[in-house]
């Protein structure tokens, strides 16, 4: 059970101020209820084993009064208002970037916003830069995760990070994610939306800010390769009809966009590290790997053709 206690996924080892603060709560909460619940014990054992014989109504009385109405309703008060008081500091607002987050069955996408374009933002989550399933956010700056959903309620959740916030069709929920120190974490959706809903992750990068900047910019640019077979066939075989590239014909909406995707640490929503076999193996039969998902099957295509178009996206950095 301990080796949950730390890692990229866990919230026992925190990266983040919110995530800090939630782990306190949690110690406190964990070490009062422990203490409760030995005193308790111990006059439940008292009660059972210790003075036979009449008790008398007045100590009687006195111990419902004070052990079960003051003492809870004082406990519960003190760690209400401690509760309430964490909250504004938490969702003070943020000095840095603006990121769109949509989650969608069964994968997150992720639209940088780029000064000039407020609109993009409120119309999640069209526009901006995009990318999908790995955000990168840059160390000592609030990064406000504008989130909602086209479909049904997912939740967005980086352990290390900050706690959980619902992704809700139809309204924007903002979370701000504060780290405090550099790394990749792992997400995962945390509200069940569907088949698939286990093998919807992604990755958190955490970097300085001139490399987060750098890192936004070449996202903003066109494919690294727009032509030779793999990138014809791409387009030839449908994939276009849901997959954008930047820079070639294929512009669908409907799936994560691939202009820089061999620049990811992983596909299929954070399930596979990002490898050429990994690339054919998906678009082969991605049902075999992430049960659920929404993108047919390509095994009907001749081997020679998915081994180009994965060799194809293996360039896309
Ligand atoms: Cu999306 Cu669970």
């Amino acid at each position: 059970m301990l080796t949950g206690c730390q890692g990229a996924q866990s919230a026992f080892d925190p990266a983040g101020v919110e995530a800090e603060r939630v782990l306190t709560l949690f110690w406190i909460m964990l070490a009062g209820g422990t203490a409760i619940w030995i005193v308790v014990i111990g006059v439940s054992y008292y009660a059972a084993r210790g003075k036979s014989g009449p008790y008398s109504d007045r100590s009687g009385i006195r111990l419902i009064v004070w052990g079960g109405c003051v003492f809870p309703a004082v406990v519960l008060a003190g760690l209400l208002w401690w509760g309430l008081t964490m909250m504004p500091e938490l969702r003070r607002a943020a000095d840095g970037p603006t990121i769109a987050v949509s989650a969608e069955r069964f994968w997150w996408r992720v639209a940088y916003a780029v000064e000039g374009e407020p609109g993009v933002i409120r119309n999640l989550p069209r526009g901006g830069v995009p990318s999908a399933n790995e955000i990168w956010i840059p160390l000592g700056k609030r990064t406000e995760i504008l989130l909602s959903s086209p479909d049904v309620i997912h939740s967005f959740w980086v352990p290390p990070l900050a706690g959980k916030m619902d992704a809700i069709p139809g309204r924007v929920n903002r979370l701000v994610l504060e780290p405090t120190r550099p790394g990749v974490f792992n997400g995962a959706c945390a509200e069940y939306c569907g088949t698939a809903h286990t093998y919807m992750g992604f990755r958190v990068v955490v970097v300085p800010e001139a490399e987060f900047e750098a890192y936004v910019a070449s996202q903003a640019l066109p494919a690294a390769t727009t032509d030779g077979s793999g990138a014809r066939l791409f387009v030839q075989n449908g994939c276009a009809a849901c997959h954008t590239v930047r820079g070639t014909a294929a512009d669908g909406d409907v799936g994560p966009d691939l202009t820089h995707v061999a620049s990811r640490r992983t596909i299929a929503a954070g399930l596979l590290p990002t490898t050429v076999e990994n690339f054919a193996a998906f678009i082969r039969s991605a049902e075999h790997i992430k049960p659920g998902v929404e993108m047919p099957a390509f095994g009907i295509l001749p081997e020679e053709e998915i081994t180009a178009i994965a060799q194809w996206l293996g360039k896309l950095e």
